[in-house]
Formats: C-alpha cells, sequence, structure tokens
C-alpha cells in the first residue's frame, strides 16, 4: 500500500524558489498601458462633476458610461459597481481609471484630476449602522424555557478587530480585447467567478471571454472577491484600449487602504446555567461588512452556525447581522467568519468556568459534542469527534496541565507566564447545500495518445499546494509516476467548472472527483488514444438537508477539528508578550501529504495568533491608517515560537483517501488559547477583546481598561 501522505517535492517548487516563476508583474509588453484608479477621499458623497487635465495622446480614461454591460459586480446583492455612479460609499471606492503607456504619467494625470464632490453624512460605527446587509435568528430546542429555569446567567460582550490578509502579491488584473474576445489573467483564487464578473460588466457573450489564474502570490480569501471587482474594471478599459493590453496593479499601501479585510465584530453572549452545567445560550453576532454587501452572508452564517463552538449546547437562541458602514467592504478571510464566533464561546466557557471555580479544560470537555449529537442546526455529528484525544496528544506535547497548575500560583517580578488551550472545528467545505445547488462541480482528466494524463480543474494554487496534492491523488489512482501527471494554471478556456477555491473544499471535494475520474480511466484505459473523463459532483446521502431559512439541518458534510495551546511570557515593564510555544492537534482527515498539511497548520496559527496579539488596524473618520507592514504588524520569522503540529486522523469516508478541509482550520480558534494565557499571565484577568496588544497589557496592568 503507498503511503499517500508521503511528502514530495511540490510541483512549483522549483520555478517558484528559482524566481523563475511569472507573476503579473513579471509580464512584459512593450506596448502595454498602466491602469491607475482614481479614489474617493471622502466615506460617503454624491460625484457631482468630474473635471481630467488635458489627456496627453495615448492616455484615456474609463468610468461608469464605459461599462458596456451591467455596472454591478455579481457578488452579494449585486451592490459593488464597476465605478461608481452617483455616489461614492467608502474612501477608496473608484470614480474612475486612466491609463495610459507611462505609469509616471498616469499617476501624475490622476493627481491633477479634480472629482467635485457633495459629501454626504456617513456611517462610520457599526454599532450605529441601522442597515443590515443581512440577518438572521435560528433556535434549538427552548432556550426561553432554560434562562427562565436558569441558576445563574452569565452576559458577555466580545469584540475583535480588522484583520488584513496579508498576501505577497497585491491584487492585479490584465486584460487585452484580441481578434473579437477577450483574454483576462492575473492573481486569483475563483476564475469562474472572474468570468462572471467579466460576462456582466462587457455583456459579452461568455464564450469570447478567457480567464486565466496567473501564479498567485497568496490570497487568505482575500482574493475570493476583490478580483472580481479589478477584472471587471480591467475588462472594460481593455475594450477601450483599441486591442493594446491593459494592467491594473495595486500598490501596497492601496491593497491595505481599500480592500476587503476581516469583517470586525461584536458578540454577545447570554448563558443559562443549571446545576453547574451551560444549559442554554443565547447569542447575538453583529459584524461590520463595510461599504458593500460582498460575501458577507456567507461568512456571517459561518460565524453564527459555529458560535456555541464544539460543545452540546440543548438549547440555542442565535441572531446574527451583517451591517453596512461607510468603510472599507470586509469579506471573506480564512475561516469565514468563524473565528469571530469561536475566539468568543472559548473565552466565555472559559471565564464562566473560573467564575464557577472550575478547571476550564475540565470544564469545557465536560460539555463537548460526540458523533450522534445534534449540532447548532438541529443536524448531526455523523462522525466520532476526536478532541478527548486530541487534547491528550497536546497536553503531552506542551505539558499543558503541568504548566497552567505551575502559572496559576500568584506570580511577581517582571516577567509572568501563562498558558491557554482552545478546541474548535472548521465546517468543511460550502454551507448547507451551496456545493450540490450552486457549485455543481465538474472535473476532468485528459490522457493524450501518448500517455500523458492532464488535471482539467479550475482550483488554483496559491500556496497552499493543490496543484501537488491533485497530482498526488491521480499518480496513485492510475500507478503512474507523480512527476508525470500534468497540471496548469486553470484557464476557463480549458478548464471546466469546478467551482471556486475557497472553504477548504479543494482536496475533499475537487479532489475526490479527481480521484474517482482515475478510476474510470484506469478501467478504460485505451493505449494510443486521446481519452477524456468528466466526473461531476454528488451529494453525499447520509446529509439532512440544510434549510437557510430556518437553519435546520446539517450546515456541513462533516467537521475538521483542533486543539491548540499556547504559552506565552509576558514583560510587564514594556507590555510585550513573547509567545514560547504553540502546539497543536489537527484532525483533517488524511493528510494528502504531511508537508503540505503541516506547513498549512504552522502557518494557520501564527495568522491566528498575529490576529489575537499585535495585528492591530485602525479607522479614523473611515479612513485606514495602518496601510504599510511598519505599522500593521504581522507575525515575521523572529515571531515565530516553538511550533509543534500533531495531525490526528480521523478519516472521512466520502473525501480522497479520507481526506477533509484542511487550509482555513488552523487560524479559526487559535487566538482564544492566547487570550486565556494572557489572562492566566495577568493573574486572572477577564479580557473580551483581540486583538489584545503590549499597550492592552499595560493597561490591564495599571488596573486600567
Ligand atoms: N495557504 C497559503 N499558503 N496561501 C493561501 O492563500 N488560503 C487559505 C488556505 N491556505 C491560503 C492558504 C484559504 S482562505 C483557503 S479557503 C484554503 O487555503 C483554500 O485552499 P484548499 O481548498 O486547497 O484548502
Ligand atoms: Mo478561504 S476564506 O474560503 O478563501
Amino acid at each position: 500500500m503507498i503511503d499517500i501522505g508521503e511528502p514530495v517535492i511540490k510541483k512549483d517548487h522549483a520555478d517558484k524558489m528559482s524566481g523563475a516563476e511569472p507573476y503579473l508583474a513579471d509580464l512584459y509588453r512593450e506596448d502595454i498601458l498602466h491602469c491607475r484608479l482614481i479614489r474617493s477621499p471622502h466615506p460617503r458623497a454624491r460625484v457631482i462633476e468630474k473635471r481630467l487635465p488635458q489627456l496627453p495622446e495615448g492616455y484615456t480614461a474609463v468610468d461608469c458610461h464605459d461599462v458596456p454591460g451591467k455596472n454591478s459586480v455579481p457578488l452579494g446583492n449585486g451592490d459593488i459597481p464597476v465605478f461608481v455612479e452617483d455616489t461614492v460609499e467608502y474612501i477608496g471606492d473608484p470614480v474612475m481609471l486612466l491609463m495610459g503607456p507611462d505609469a509616471d504619467v498616469v499617476e501624475r494625470l490622476c493627481s491633477e484630476a479634480e472629482i467635485v464632490y457633495e459629501q454626504l453624512e456617513p456611517l462610520l460605527d457599526m454599532q450605529q449602522s441601522d442597515i443590515s446587509f443581512y440577518s438572521h435568528e435560528y433556535t434549538k430546542g427552548d432556550a426561553a424555557a432554560a434562562f427562565a429555569g436558569a441558576d445563574i446567567v452569565y452576559d458577555e460582550v466580545f469584540s475583535t478587530g480588522y484583520q488584513e490578509q496579508g498576501y505577497l502579491e497585491p491584487q492585479g488584473m490584465m486584460g487585452e480585447y484580441r481578434g473579437g474576445r477577450l483574454y483576462i489573467q492575473g492573481s486569483i483564487q475563483c476564475p469562474y467567478y472572474v468570468h462572471s464578473a467579466v460576462v456582466l460588466a462587457t455583456g459579452m457573450d461568455s464564450a469570447n471571454i478567457s480567464v486565466k489564474q496567473n501564479a498567485t502570490g497568496g490570497g487568505f480569501g482575500g482574493k475570493e472577491e476583490w478580483p472580481s471587482i479589478v477584472a471587471a474594471q480591467v475588462a472594460v478599459a481593455a475594450l477601450k484600449a483599441g486591442g493594446r493590453p491593459v494592467r491594473l496593479i495595486y500598490g501596497r499601501r492601496e491593497d491595505m487602504e481599500y480592500t476587503s479585510k476581516r469583517h470586525p465584530s461584536r458578540c454577545r453572549y447570554k448563558v443559562a446555567i443549571k446545576d453547574g452545567r451551560v444549559s442554554a445560550m443565547d447569542i447575538d453576532v453583529r459584524y461590520d461588512a463595510g461599504a458593500y454587501s460582498t460575501l458577507s452572508n456567507v461568512v456571517l452564517m459561518r460565524g453564527i452556525i459555529g458560535s456555541c463552538g464544539v460543545y452540546n449546547i440543548e438549547n440555542l437562541h442565535v441572531r446574527g447581522c451583517a451591517v453596512k458602514t461607510n468603510t472599507v467592504p470586509n469579506g471573506a478571510f480564512r475561516g469565514f467568519g468563524g473565528p469571530q464566533t469561536f475566539i468568543s464561546v472559548e473565552v466565555v466557557m472559559e471565564h464562566i468556568a473560573k467564575q464557577l471555580g472550575r478547571e476550564p479544560l475540565e470544564f469545557k470537555s465536560a460539555h463537548l459534542a460526540r458523533q450522534g449529537d445534534a449540532t447548532s442546526t438541529n443536524g448531526k455529528y455523523h462522525f466520532p469527534v476526536p478532541l478527548p484525544a486530541m487534547i491528550e496528544a497536546v497536553d503531552s506535547m506542551s505539558s499543558y496541565r503541568e504548566k497552567r497548575r505551575l502559572y496559576s500560583a500568584p506570580q511577581s517580578g517582571r516577567y509572568r507566564k501563562g498558558i491557554g488551550i482552545s478546541l474548535w472545528f472548521h465546517g468543511a467545505g460550502f454551507t448547507g447545500s451551496g456545493e450540490r445547488d450552486i457549485i455543481k462541480a465538474v472535473v476532468k482528466l485528459r490522457k493524450s495518445a501518448d500517455g500523458q494524463v492532464e488535471i482539467l480543474a479550475a482550483n488554483t494554487d496559491m500556496g497552499q499546494g493543490i496543484k501537488t496534492t491533485f497530482c498526488k491523488i491521480v499518480a496513485n489512482e492510475l500507478g503512474l509516476p507523480f512527476e508525470s501527471i500534468l497540471i496548469r494554471n486553470p484557464d476557463t478556456d480549458c478548464v471546466p467548472d469546478s467551482g471556486p477555491t475557497v472553504a477548504s473544499r479543494s482536496i475533499m471535494v475537487v479532489g475526490e472527483l479527481l480521484r474517482k475520474a482515475s478510476v474510470r480511466l484506469k478501467e478504460h484505459w485505451q493505449e494510443g488514444m486521446e481519452q477524456i473523463v468528466e466526473e461531476r459532483y454528488k451529494h453525499p446521502d447520509y446529509l439532512i438537508p440544510f434549510d437557510v431559512n430556518t437553519f435546520k439541518g446539517d450546515a456541513y458534510p462533516t467537521y475538521s477539528w483542533a486543539v491548540c495551546a499556547v504559552e506565552l511570557r509576558i514583560d510587564t515593564l514594556t507590555g510585550s508578550h513573547d509567545i514560547l510555544g504553540a502546539w497543536g492537534s489537527f484532525d483533517v482527515g488524511t493528510p494528502i501529504d504531511r508537508h503540505i498539511v503541516t506547513g498549512q497548520m504552522e502557518g494557520g496559527l501564527m495568522q491566528g495568533l498575529g490576529y489575537a496579539s499585535m495585528e492591530q488596524m485602525f479607522a479614523t473618520n473611515g479612513r485606514i491608517r495602518n496601510n504599510s507592514y511598519s505599522d500593521y504588524i504581522i507575525p515575521a520569522a523572529l515571531d515565530i515560537p516553538e511550533l509543534k503540529v500533531h495531525l490526528y486522523v480521523e478519516e472521512y469516508p466520502e473525501g480522497p483517501y479520507g481526506a477533509k478541509g484542511a487550509g482555513e482550520l488552523p487560524t479559526v480558534g487559535a487566538p482564544a488559547a492566547y487570550i486565556e494565557a494572557v489572562e492566566q499571565a495577568l493573574g486572572g484577568a477577564l479580557l473580551n477583546h483581540i486583538p489584545f496588544t503590549a499597550e492592552d497589557t499595560i493597561d490591564a496592568l495599571q488596573g486600567g481598561k
């Protein structure tokens, strides 16, 4: 038996490590036209007049009047315009685009353009917003009765801030109109989302539009929505460019200031306790969606579905809304709404335990969901919940219990230590029946006459390694060498729509389709013939159908699980915190490549810890203040602590070789372990916001906030 998890050299390793792989900015074309956007300086205003300087020959302006199709990007409720028409909704909203052969001249012309606005009253505070893009409410059991019969009711509000995806490569897209067809390429997660956006904006026949993914320097959800906007703008510009290629690449500051981030949140938890156990939760979740609806609906849904964490809570009343503000639109980000509610519920459970005089891990363990239990939405945990064994694995790697006891003794002195632990899951794949009803994934395998096999799927490799893992699956099933399997960056002219590269679905869903296609190709293999095998998604039949109106049924086909302990030391003089170690046990089913999965877990943990500790982003009067990596600090090499990853394998029968979703899992729950550790180091403070920075530590030590 081949060990599918045995690491191999990644398909894209040599080209990326040597620098040979061209990114969008590396593509040289003599006739290229450089694009730049003129953006709103106001959070909300009416556009009165656009006064342009005299444009030199070869320089062109593009705005809403040039959009031949619909001036709308197909995301959320369609409220994002390709170019603003009457009103701007946030600082950075694109009013028009200028393009020309010399990028410096384009920049100068943009600064000379004078857009006349009439300023309108903006909505800047999500607490004050009365415009909900989306709101949902659901119940399980009888929360009202449980609260009426409760011994004690806890009430706490937890809030979280922005997080920037921090991909290495900023947003960028290139377009060219040639021979009646429009060719779009760029840094993207979801070629077919971009394709739909270009079709809508141009009104062209979809067969005349080709969208190709270029090497993508990270996405983390940030290239799920935004490339559709950039591509629509570039497509409109390309149609006006007389056949010359046009390229729009965001500067770093522009990217940080004006593109989607993780939704800031405020979550209120009321928890009923009866006989020392949680009998009900009443949860109110509010996400700041920013100026446009984007994917806030699905982000919010994932957030509220996971809001009672890994616990079996019999009575629930959950409300959630994603509200509009005139600030940067927020959107998809690794974890997709999960991190906000998972940190809230984990910290709330910790606080309740402390106030009941119980040991937090023991208190949490007493409430864990088990196989067969109902989920928050009255679906079912169909498969084993391996958390107890994973807790033991983390305890033995980290000596969590021992250190927890040790650090609970009063600490004086300059340096003080703490350790925390958190438990979480990530629903693998799309929420509800999206995979069956909306995505309807298709993959193909093409065998050439000389026996070369090529994978045809729309999924993109943005660092998470699917070029490699897809090829491993196909090679393994066909009994061919891994090196011989061909996979290219997807181009909608060549690959079927196997769905977007989101929700950690690629291996579990698309990988399984490729495995099945390989089985059939092997069965029907004919020497010397070109053959194409196609495979289509089928929904697992064990699922309880999910109803999006009532939030009843299986929200996810299965779950990936995680436990993580974080140990840290705070410096009471400077407030700084050194993370001493992070130890995680992760169940993503069978790892298709242990190096890749371990890398995903390590990177994801650090992204979660950055979110909790140092990644602080402010907006003043609607303007993002931290628009560079010198004032928005993310973990760098020297911040990496002792990091240990343990892979627990609970095989999922519907995934390839037992694999489930992996990519987003590690980011989701790490923040709670960090907060719990800080609380212990601070001698039992009860904290209720992230990021919790050095300044916050000083405040807490001085008995302030
Ligand atoms: N890992 C790297 N290196 N770069 C990325 O952009 N994106 C994450 C995760 N891991 C990302 C990453 C996100 S948000 C998702 S949804 C998954 O990868 C998507 O890939 P998968 O479906 O192959 O897990
Ligand atoms: Mo990931 S946030 O689903 O791209």
